[in-house]
């Protein structure tokens, strides 16, 4: 150990009498009831995000003991500090609006309190991609440990799982071939274990990118939440956290141009969620790396899908874990992957892929010979009705529908959306294209709104997917013909804001292009009455507003986003 101040000697606070402050903090910490020898060692925080409100991380309680273990048994004094933690469906008006709280609340804590590495643990969509965010600006020695996916539930003989499942029941049920009765059957073996959803959504996707980019241990991924092998998870995580005080491999070491590039090839053979690209883009703007999207095309373009999950294949999480989950997907896309990237562990990933892999299940992880789909799952659009960009997940569309053109419908809001999408009366036709205006960023902090329904009297005669687009999210779990992230969005006046009923919109997943066939000028004086939302007077909804980005620049705060050196506490 340096001389550099380490363990609860980080950080003193000093008016004037050093011995003061370290007396006092010692005496505080005795009443903790730790021995000073204990005290006296190097100290690993462990970021912990239970919460009633978060079933994700029900097996919280577990895992931070599992890692206080991996501490201890490694000669470190672990401590458990919380954070504020973000399940995803009991956040109103949407968890991607408490993304950044809880990337600031991260990034602080580690900072403030005296620790000399941290351990991370979370799991729903938002709280890995926050961790991640505030430990690269935090900058501090750091390792991700991710709660696991959920495991499958039995309905009719066949398997379900959270939460593509919920989308295909709902809408037979809408479409009326799914009764009240059943509906309700389903309801309760959708989520049937402790963990985050079990298909390939933003949760998994995210905990495949972390590990990805090397911020977690290898083949921690996809390890079911209630897996024994969870739990050694976190005890190995707690011991590698005790060797990276004295390897002192920090996440701007790890999370690097070339890492991020890994990522997104991993992101693209797993077909995986749309919101990683919004997320992984704020991470990676928090260490001042952007990869412009014509690269992010490139990318795709080059990578297969390997992995056959929901929502756009058949299998689910537990399926890819015992198929020889990122290990084995690593192996497979070796030959486009940098291979200098080095992990929290300080080894290169070709060091990694060398040491000889296990059994692989080809139904689950297909060989770079037999893919799923030749290209990657995602691609990045541009065109007049998104100058900035937006994001069309091609592996989960209807494919008839990737080069279309039809009437807009459109809503100018949530509201108007439910108010309006199902009326008997409305004048729509299979072949319109739903446009939803100011549901992004500004407008509404981006929910989840982007996985338009179709309307119900469509559904009704048998249409399954209609070209759909919006400044919105959608699920990661979610399915269908949909332009997302469009940007600048509705509400800060991007063309979006300029459609009318009756426009003409042309979608070319070709040209990686979407289109509003209205000739310029037309819209130049649409936008010229435009006037923005009113906006929040104070609190944390004022900051949000005040400083959010749009999504091609992660939706981050503007002033949180790089700047200069990486900061060191
Ligand atoms: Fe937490 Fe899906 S709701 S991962
Ligand atoms: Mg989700």
């Amino acid at each position: 150990m340096s001389d550099e101040p380490h363990g609860l000697d980080r950080g003193l606070t000093n008016y004037g009498d050093r011995d003061f402050a370290r007396f006092l903090r010692r005496s505080f910490a005795r009443s903790m009831g730790i021995s000073p020898d204990l005290l006296a060692k190097p100290v690993v925080g462990i970021a912990m995000t239970p919460s009633d409100f978060n079933n994700c991380h029900r097996t919280m309680p577990e895992l931070v003991e599992a890692v206080s273990r991996g501490v201890l048994a490694a000669g470190a004094l672990p401590r458990a500090f919380p954070t504020v933690s973000l399940g995803e469906v009991f956040l109103n008006p949407t968890s991607m609006m408490y993304r950044n709280l809880m990337a600031m609340d991260t990034e602080e804590m580690i900072l403030a309190q005296p620790m000399d590495a941290v351990v991370l643990i979370g799991g729903c969509d938002k709280t890995v991609p926050a961790q991640l965010m505030g430990a690269a600006s935090a900058d501090l020695p750091a390792i991700q440990l991710v709660t696991g996916p959920m495991s499958t539930g039995r309905h009719r003989g066949e398997r379900l799982g959270a939460c593509t499942d919920c989308r295909g029941y709902w809408a037979r049920h809408r479409a009326g071939s799914v009764d009240a009765e059943e509906i309700a059957e389903v309801e309760g073996r959708l989520s049937v274990t402790a963990g985050t959803c079990a298909v390939m959504g933003t949760a998994s996707t995210m905990a495949c990118i972390a590990e990805a980019l090397g911020m977690s241990l290898p083949g921690t991924a996809a390890i079911p939440a209630v897996h024994a092998d969870r739990l050694v998870a976190a005890e190995a995580s707690g011991r590698a956290a005790v060797r990276l005080i004295a390897t002192k491999i920090r996440p701007s070491q790890v999370i690097t141009e070339k890492s991020v590039e890994n990522a997104i090839r991993v992101l693209m053979a797993l077909s995986g969620s749309t919101n990683a690209i919004v997320h992984l883009t704020a991470i990676a703007g928090r260490l001042g790396i952007r990869i412009p999207p014509e690269r992010f095309n490139q990318i795709s373009d080059e990578t297969p899908v390997l992995v056959d999950l929901k929502p756009v294949g058949q299998g689910y999480m537990e399926d890819f874990h015992a198929a020889g989950g990122m290990g084995a997907l690593l192996r497979e896309l070796r030959p486009l992957l940098h291979l200098d990237t080095r992990d929290i562990e300080g080894r290169t990933l070709a060091e990694r892929l060398d040491a000889p892999g296990g059994w692989v299940d080809r139904a689950v992880i297909r060989p770079f010979s037999d893919p799923v789909s030749p290209v990657g799952g995602l691609v990045a659009l541009s065109g007049s009705l998104a100058p900035d960009g937006a994001i069309f997940k091609r592996a989960a569309a209807t494919p008839e529908l990737f080069e279309s053109e039809g009437r807009a419908v459109v809503f100018t809001g949530l509201e108007d959306l439910s108010r309006r999408i199902d009326d008997p009366d409305l004048d729509v036709e299979a072949d319109d294209i739903l446009v939803l205006q100011n549901a992004g960023p500004h407008a509404a902090g981006m929910p989840e709104a982007g996985y338009l329904p179709i309307p119900k009297k469509l559904a009704r005669a048998g249409v399954k997917d209609m070209v759909r687009i919006s400044d919105a999210r959608m699920s990661g779990t979610a399915f269908g013909a949909i332009v997302l992230h469009v940007a600048p969005e509705a509400a800060v006046g991007g063309p979006l804001a300029a459609v009318r009923d009756g426009d003409r919109i042309r979608l070319s997943i070709r040209d990686k292009r979407v289109d509003l066939l209205v000739e310029p000028g037309e819209v130049a004086r649409r936008l010229a009455g435009f006037t923005p939302p009113p906006m929040p007077e104070r609190g944390y909804k004022a900051l949000y507003r005040r400083t959010v980005t749009q999504a091609p620049e992660g939706c981050d705060f503007d002033f949180l986003t790089h700047r200069g050196a990486p900061r060191t506490p």
